[in-house]
């Protein structure tokens, strides 16, 4: 764990993910106490800026600004900022950042330094900035380096292969933490205590006892002004590859001998491997149109005219093994829905019939976000004097059980852990290998190399979702509930 005499450097300092989350963060970790001794945060980017402007930039994220307190914690962590512009693919620029480190490490007490470097970039720059980091601003003596990069790692097997090994000819598997900021929510960090610490859970975590999986990712808005990246991507590259997958790991992966970072990833890496790529038939592709006066997807005007870029997707894996053969697992991400939710649903199967039928499915659901939670849908007897089932809920609401609880965000969590150098929420080299190798098929037949793209369907902004979701979702076993709420006597034995 670093203590002290650490620079945090913010690559693309000027941007949105720096603004919007890296910034953030660190200031989060700054009022908590949680940052090392006089660590310094130097903003980098190409945009020329003084520090005044540095410093509202960095700050303008922060909610709750208005309060006496926060306010005072804002200026003291604007005393921690300062900011330098270069380009990213020159020497000289980084040689003058490494002069601004220096300057501020030479008022350090002792010889000891250690230099964080975040990369909020686009990935077109991430092999020349790292690389010119490494041969530039590099600590040599005492003190640790640590990189962190984020995605997109490539868009296919091949150029996320390219990427990854030429990041590795100057840095380390040890020095490298590559974000998927789903690894730092705290519902998914939640996966491995409520499965393996759970006897009652564990029981029942496998194909006898569950009928199917959902992890479904909604979204309320579309692309508005993302739309020159995210088409170049689609949904599968943005969400399902990545976070979805990791999630999918996590609920699936064999218990790991410790809470060591390389134990954990072994197990993941293993249920990856189980795992053969999508094929066409699992795959259900969605595009929003225009509806009650919201743009449709075409609309976007840094958007390609006809692009058929899936900005829904839905996509059904297995996993060859013992434990989960025959169960589908169905991940599900979309733009421009009726919501915004984030959550797992496993559906059990049907209980033996005989004194039951038609009785609703136990379901365990974790809702990753909004509003956190763990609810398992079970059937109870109506109370009174007769006997009906009626279906209900074992309810873990964060809100309302942790009230005083403050939930972390994602990237405060990550962040802390480079401090700490625990690798355990970060994803391991070969683990980008083997989900790039279960989408890469799929996603060049969706990009038309060996043929015709195929056409998304059309689906309304504000909706559920293309309308064949209902019918894909039930060829994998899902049975829905809502229509039938009561089991009256009659339909007891
Ligand atoms: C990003 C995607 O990785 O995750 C975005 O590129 C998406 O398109 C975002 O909106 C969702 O993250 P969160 O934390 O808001 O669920």
């Amino acid at each position: 764990e670093l203590k002290d005499n650490t620079i945090i450097i913010v690559f693309g300092a000027s941007g949105d993910l720096a603004k919007k989350k890296t910034l953030p963060a660190l200031f989060g970790l700054f009022r908590q106490g949680f940052l090392p001794r006089d660590t310094h945060i130097v903003g980098y980017a190409r945009t020329k800026m003084d520090q005044a402007e540095f410093e509202k930039r960095a700050t303008s994220n922060i909610k709750g600004a208005d309060d006496p307190e926060t306010a005072n914690q804002i200026e003291a962590f604007k005393q921690r900022l300062s900011y330098v512009s270069g380009g990213y693919e020159d020497g000289e620029s980084f040689d003058k950042l490494n002069a601004h480190l220096q300057e501020i490490e030479s008022h350090y007490q002792s010889k000891e330094c250690n230099r964080i470097f975040y990369l909020a970039l686009p990935p077109t720059v991430f092999i020349p900035v790292s690389q010119h980091i490494k041969e530039h601003c590099y600590v040599s003596k005492g003190g640790v380096n640590r990189i962190i990069i984020e995605k997109p790692f490539g868009k296919d097997l091949e150029s996320a292969r390219h990427l990854l090994s030429s990041v590795k000819q100057y840095w380390t598997e040890d020095e490298t933490f590559r974000i998927d900021h789903y690894l730092g929510k705290e519902m998914v960090k939640n996966l491995l205590v409520l499965r393996f610490a759970n006897v009652a859970l564990g029981a029942c975590w496998d194909k006898n006892y569950i009928s199917n999986v959902q992890i479904t990712f909604k979204e309320p808005f579309g692309t508005e002004g993302r739309g020159g990246y995210f088409d170049e991507f689609g949904m599968i590259r943005d969400v399902i590859q990545n976070h979805l997958l990791q999630v999918l790991t996590i609920l699936t992966m064999e218990r790991p001998v410790s809470f060591a970072a390389e134990d954990i990833r072994d197990e993941k890496v293993k249920v990856l491997r189980s795992i053969p790529p999508v094929e066409k038939e699992d795959c259900l592709l969605g595009q929003y149109v225009s509806a009650n006066g919201k743009p449709g997807y075409l609309d976007d005007n840094t958007v390609p005219p006809n692009s058929v870029c899936p900005t829904y997707a839905a996509t059904t894996l297995w996993i060859h093994n013992p434990r989960w053969e025959g169960v589908p697992f169905i991940l599900k991400a979309g733009k421009a829905l009726n919501e915004a939710k984030v959550e797992v649903r496993i559906q059990f199967k049907d209980v033996t019939q005989g004194i039951f039928k038609d009785i609703a499915r136990n379901e365990l659901v974790i809702r990753i976000q909004p509003s956190e939670a763990v609810y398992l849908k079970m059937n109870a007897k109506t109370p009174g004097l007769y006997t009906r089932a009626i279906p209900t809920e074992m309810d873990l609401t964060y809100k309302r059980r942790f009230t005083e609880a403050k939930i972390p965000e994602a990237y405060e969590s990550l962040i802390l852990d480079t401090l700490r150098g625990d690798h355990s929420n970060f994803v391991r080299h070969d683990e980008l290998d083997y989900a790039w190798k279960i989408f890469t098929p799929i996603l060049h037949w969706i990009d038309g190399k060996n043929g015709q793209r195929p056409k998304p369907s059309p689906y309304p902004y504000g909706s559920r979702g293309p309308k064949e979701l209902d019918g894909f979702i039930k060829k994998y076993g899902y049975k829905r509930a809502d229509d039938a709420y009561f089991w009256p006597v009659t339909n007891m034995a």
